[in-house]
């Protein structure tokens, strides 16, 4: 069917990485079956012990460092080149997958793994190196409040408002490799199918919100993913 949009947004979770190497979060061996969310992802574990939990990104970083975009990605490098639409990338992801890949308007939500924000002035600073408590901020001066640029559980999301607007005006929304578990990202399929958008799901398996999808696609998004941009292409080169 021959069909343009003007507005697509895409979301994109830690399955969009799974085929670069990296851990998903909820899967047998993922992030999350081998730590405690509550002992390295909330803003009280931070305050309570900031060294356990500068250790645990500390140790993620080398590996996101030299992790390399896979097909999934790059579909959507193909998609924003040939399919010329507003496209944006809302991705809950830390990594910088899709920036090495070529994506361009990525949104980081969770925020990302190479970047320092200081609690007390709110400077923001990139690094792939360690960190620890006993750092000073370069902007500052003052010690002992840097902390991983990521969105903590009780802390709010970064873009909000930006996403909102691409959420309420998006005639296509594509959900790809995200459980749908963690709000508020899990309801955005919600807030763009009550925009009037299609809406698209791609993901390894069923998730709990695929009833909140007009279409599923399930698979490998490296596998997937690649046929439903050349879909899309076609689709507006025949429009
Ligand atoms: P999850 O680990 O919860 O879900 C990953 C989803 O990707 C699952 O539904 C898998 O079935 C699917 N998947 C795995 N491999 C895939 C592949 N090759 N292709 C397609 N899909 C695949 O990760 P997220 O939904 O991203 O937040 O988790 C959301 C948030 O929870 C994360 O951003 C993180 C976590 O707490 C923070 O750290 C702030």
């Amino acid at each position: 069917m021959a069909k343009t949009y003007k507005n697509i947004v895409i979301l994109t979770g830690a399955g969009i990485s799974a085929e670069s190497g990296l851990a998903t979060f909820r899967s047998e061996n993922g992030l999350w079956n081998n730590h405690k969310v509550e002992d390295v992802a909330t803003i009280e574990a931070y305050w309570k012990n900031p060294d356990y939990v500068h250790d645990f990104y500390n140790q993620m970083r080398p590996e996101l460092m030299v992790a390399k975009p896979n097909k999934a990605h790059l579909a959507l490098t193909e998609l924003q080149d040939k399919y010329p639409s507003k496209i944006n990338i809302i991705t809950q992801n830390v990594d910088t997958l899709h920036e090495k890949a070529g994506n361009k308007n990525v949104w980081h939500i969770h925020g990302q793994i190479n970047q320092i924000v200081c609690m007390n002035c709110g400077h923001v600073f990139e690094t792939w190196g360690d960190i620890s408590s006993e750092d000073v901020c370069p902007q500052c001066g003052i010690a002992a409040m840097l902390k991983p640029n990521i969105v903590f559980f009780g802390e709010n999301l970064l873009y909000m408002d930006k996403v909102e607007k691409l959420l309420q005006t998006c005639d296509l929304f594509i959900s790809v490799g995200t459980s749908g578990v963690v709000y508020p990202a899990a309801g955005f399929v919600q807030v763009a199918k009550f925009a009037g958008a299609d809406t698209i799901e791609v993901n390894l398996e069923e998730t709990s919100n695929n009833y909140l999808f007009d279409r599923h696609i399930y698979g490998k998004a490296g596998e997937v993913l690649p046929h439903l941009v050349q879909e899309l292409i076609k689709q507006k080169e025949e429009a």
